[in-house]
């Protein structure tokens, strides 16, 4: 059997009621057994400079770094903010493409999977689609498919938070266990 992967999730939204955060957790909920996805909280990166790529580094960046490296995978769940990425994501997928004092880039060489969420029409395919051009830009194995573009979120949770959706909740299944073998064919050292 494949795995068990340790998956880095990140959430785009900073935002309590997070639509992106509901799904993650579903993710997070909905894991085979080969997955265990746990958030890495992206909230207390400063905005990217390169004066602050010195000692004493931010902690959240060393942080953050560190939990990347530590994952197999990668998991970026994205809002869509004016059919582009969200200002957070970005700042964090910047960070986490870059060397630190402690280690290389600790985006380097993570196999990745996309899912996003938005009340639109839009299901954030178009921020889904420049954070893949990023990601693919470093050279990351993204996994192709399935599209989890997520519409109408209002109507595929339940109050409690939980996705409720059937149809969703098919296509992220299906996306998890892809992943599964993404992870196995695309990781590093695999
Ligand atoms: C500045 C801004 C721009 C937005 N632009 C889009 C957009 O282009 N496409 C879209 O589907 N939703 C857009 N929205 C609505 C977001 O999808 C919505 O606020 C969503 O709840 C954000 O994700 P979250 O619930 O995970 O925080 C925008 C929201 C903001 C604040």
């Amino acid at each position: 059997m494949a795995g068990p992967y340790t998956v880095a999730a990140i959430c785009g939204s900073l935002r309590r009621d997070s639509w992106n955060r509901k799904l993650m957790n579903a993710a997070i909920a909905r894991a085979p057994a080969a997955l265990a996805i746990a958030e890495v909280p992206i909230g207390d990166l400063p905005l990217f400079n390169e004066d602050l790529e010195r000692d004493p580094w931010p902690d959240a960046v060393l942080a953050a770094g560190a939990a990347l490296r530590a994952a197999d995978a990668v998991l970026v769940v994205t809002p869509e903010y004016n059919a582009s990425v969200p200002g957070p994501l970005k700042n964090a997928l910047d960070w986490l493409s870059r060397k630190t004092s402690a280690g290389p880039a600790p985006m380097n060489g993570k196999p990745v999977a996309l899912i996003g969420a938005t009340p639109g029409l839009m299901g954030t395919a178009r921020a889904q689609a420049q954070v893949r051009q990023a990601l693919q830009n470093l050279s990351l194995p993204v996994l192709p498919g399935p599209n989890v573009f997520v519409t109408q979120a209002a109507t595929r949770f339940d109050d409690s938070g939980a996705l409720t959706d059937e149809m969703t909740l098919k296509m992220l299944d299906t996306l998890l266990e892809r992943f599964v073998n993404w992870i196995e064919r695309n990781r590093v050292g695999g």
